[in-house]
C-alpha cells in the first residue's frame, strides 16, 4: 500500500511539526484541530519553523512554499476519510483518544493505517476500541520534528507485518532514522530518558549542585545538546511528570516515581518554557 494522503488529529507542538514533516516530503496533509483558534495558531506554527529552515538555509523557499500549499486545515474529524494514514497527535488523555480512534475507524478507508504519536500511553488499549488491529501502531515522533531524525515505531501484538513495511517506506521517505519497540509504557527513548531526568530533579533538589553545574556537566561531560533540567524545561514539566505517572503506574517500579518537586512545579505553574519559567525563566 502506497500512502499519498495523510490525516494529523492536532496540530500543537507535535502535530504541527509532524504535518510539516510530511508536506515537506510531499504528501498532502490536513489537519484538524478542535477550534478555529488552535487550528490556526498551529498553522501559523508550521508557517514559522518552515521560514526559520529557509533562513536557516536547510530549505530552499520554493520547497517551503510547495509544502505550505500541500497543507490544509479542519475542525471536522469527518475530513478526513480520504487518509492512507492518520497520525493522532491529541491531548494525551486515554479516554480521549479511544474517541478519536472509534470514530476514525468508522470514517476511514479499510485500508488505512490508524497511529498515535503518544509519547507513553498503551497502543493496544487504543486499538482495541476498533475493528483495524494488524493497521493500528504507534509512530513517535520527537520535539523539534524537523530538526530530530529519529521516529520510534510503537509494534502491538496485532499490527500487522504489511503495516510495519508500509509505515517504514513512509518513515523512510520523511528522511527519518526508524526504530522500533514493544508496546510497553515509554517505549525505548522515555523508558530510558524519565529515569534520568527524575534522577536530575532530585540530585538538584537535594543540593548536588546548582541548575547551572547539573545542566553544564551534563552538555560538556556527555556531550549532550542540553542538561538535563534544561531538557525538561524544553519537553514541559507537565508533560514529563505525565509520562512518569503513566510508566510508574503500570511498572510500580520506584525508577519511574516523579520526586515531590517535580509534581509540586506543575501544580505552581512552572511547566518550562511554555510557561516562561521552570528549572530557568524565560521572560
Ligand atoms: N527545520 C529544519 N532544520 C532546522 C529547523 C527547522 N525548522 N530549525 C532548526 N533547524 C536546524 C538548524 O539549522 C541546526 O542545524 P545545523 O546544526 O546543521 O546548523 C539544527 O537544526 C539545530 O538548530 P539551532 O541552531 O536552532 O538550535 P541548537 O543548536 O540550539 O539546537 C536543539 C536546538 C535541536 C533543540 C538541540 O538543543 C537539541 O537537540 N536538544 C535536545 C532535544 C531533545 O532531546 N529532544 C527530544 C525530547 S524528548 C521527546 O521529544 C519525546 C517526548 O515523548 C517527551
Amino acid at each position: 500500500m502506497d500512502i499519498t494522503r495523510i490525516g494529523v488529529v492536532g496540530c500543537g507542538l507535535m502535530g504541527s511539526g509532524i504535518a510539516e514533516v510530511c508536506a515537506r516530503a510531499g504528501y498532502r496533509v490536513l489537519v484538524r484541530e478542535v477550534n478555529k483558534d488552535l487550528l490556526e495558531k498551529g498553522l501559523g506554527r508550521i508557517q514559522g519553523s518552515l521560514s526559520k529552515a529557509v533562513a536557516r538555509g536547510k530549505l530552499p523557499q520554493e520547497e517551503a512554499n510547495q509544502a505550505l500549499t500541500l497543507i490544509e486545515g479542519t475542525l471536522e474529524l469527518a475530513d478526513l476519510k480520504d487518509s492512507d494514514l492518520v497520525i493522532e497527535a491529541a491531548v494525551e488523555n486515554m479516554a480521549a483518544k479511544k474517541q478519536i480512534f472509534a470514530q476514525l475507524d468508522d470514517i476511514l478507508p479499510p485500508h488505512a493505517i490508524l497511529a498515535s504519536n503518544t509519547s507513553s500511553l498503551c497502543i493496544t488499549e487504543m486499538a482495541s476500541v476498533t475493528r483495524r488491529g494488524d493497521r493500528i501502531l504507534g509512530i513517535h515522533f520527537f520535539n523539534p520534528v524537523p530538526v530530530m531524525p529519529l521516529i520510534e515505531f510503537v509494534r502491538t501484538i496485532l499490527t500487522s507485518d504489511e503495516t510495519m513495511a508500509t509505515v517504514t517506506r513512509f518513515g523512510t521517505s520523511l528522511g527519518k532514522t526508524m526504530v522500533t519497540a514493544k508496546d510497553t509504557p515509554g517505549f525505548i527513548v522515555n523508558r530510558l530518558l524519565i529515569p534520568y531526568l527524575l534522577d536530575a530533579v532530585k540530585a538538584y533538589d537535594e543540593g548536588l549542585a546548582t541548575r547551572e553545574d547539573i545542566d553544564t556537566a551534563i552538555k560538556l561531560g556527555l556531550n549532550h545538546p542540553m542538561g538535563p533540567l534544561t531538557l525538561l524545561d524544553f519537553v514541559g514539566l507537565d508533560t514529563t511528570l505525565f509520562i512518569a505517572d503513566a510508566m510508574f503506574d503500570e511498572y510500580k517500579d520506584p525508577r519511574y516515581a516523579a520526586p515531590p518537586l517535580l509534581r509540586r512545579m506543575v501544580l505552581a505553574g512552572q511547566l518550562g518554557r511554555k510557561s516562561g519559567k521552570g528549572f530557568y525563566d524565560y521572560t
